[in-house]
């Protein structure tokens, strides 16, 4: 299945990982079975980590390959030359493949004139590479309002 991406990005508690699973319930309501799968980058960090035994490759080809994808919270985990890579392969094979992904995360995804040079940007955590992929795949859609769930 080839289609279209989103990142959804803003604030904690907008409802973006809400959003992103009802945009999976919709398409699998409306009949489209398609086979999904949803983490975290956190999670794909450590199910993609060197460890003995585990073939790293297969693991990562098994996440990268799902035909629905939503990769959730980008930019949030802790980073390294070796997640950075792990991200890289998987937005790389997405892009080139048309592969339909959800990614949220909680920063924007490039500075603006008006912001600190201090705000943290998702460009800083991924790297231009990513960003540039994520940019030419992605639809962008901005969640704004205050954390849903200090409003209960
Ligand atoms: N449209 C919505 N209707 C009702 N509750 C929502 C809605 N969107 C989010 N929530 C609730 O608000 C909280 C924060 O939403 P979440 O999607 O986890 O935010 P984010 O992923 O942006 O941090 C969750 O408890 C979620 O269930
Ligand atoms: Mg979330």
């Amino acid at each position: 299945m080839h289609g279209p991406s989103l990142l959804l990005w803003g604030n904690v508690g907008t409802g973006k990982t809400h959003q992103a699973y009802s945009a999976i319930r919709a398409l699998t309501a409306a009949g489209c079975g398609v086979s999904w799968h949803a983490t975290t980058a956190a999670d794909l960090y450590g199910d993609t980590r060197p460890q003995a035994g585990v073939d790293l490759e297969h693991q990562l080809r098994r996440i990268v390959r799902v035909p629905l994808l939503l990769l959730d919270d980008v930019g949030a985990a802790k980073t390294s030359a070796w997640n950075e890579e792990i991200l890289f392969r998987l937005v790389n094979w997405r892009c080139q493949n048309q592969l339909p992904t959800i990614f949220t995360t909680n920063l924007a995804p490039v500075r603006e004139l008006a912001d600190s040079p201090r705000q943290p940007v998702l460009r800083d955590l991924v790297g231009d590479r990513v960003l540039s992929r994520l940019s030419g795949m992605c639809t962008p859609v901005r969640f704004t309002g205050p954390d849903r769930r200090f409003q209960r």
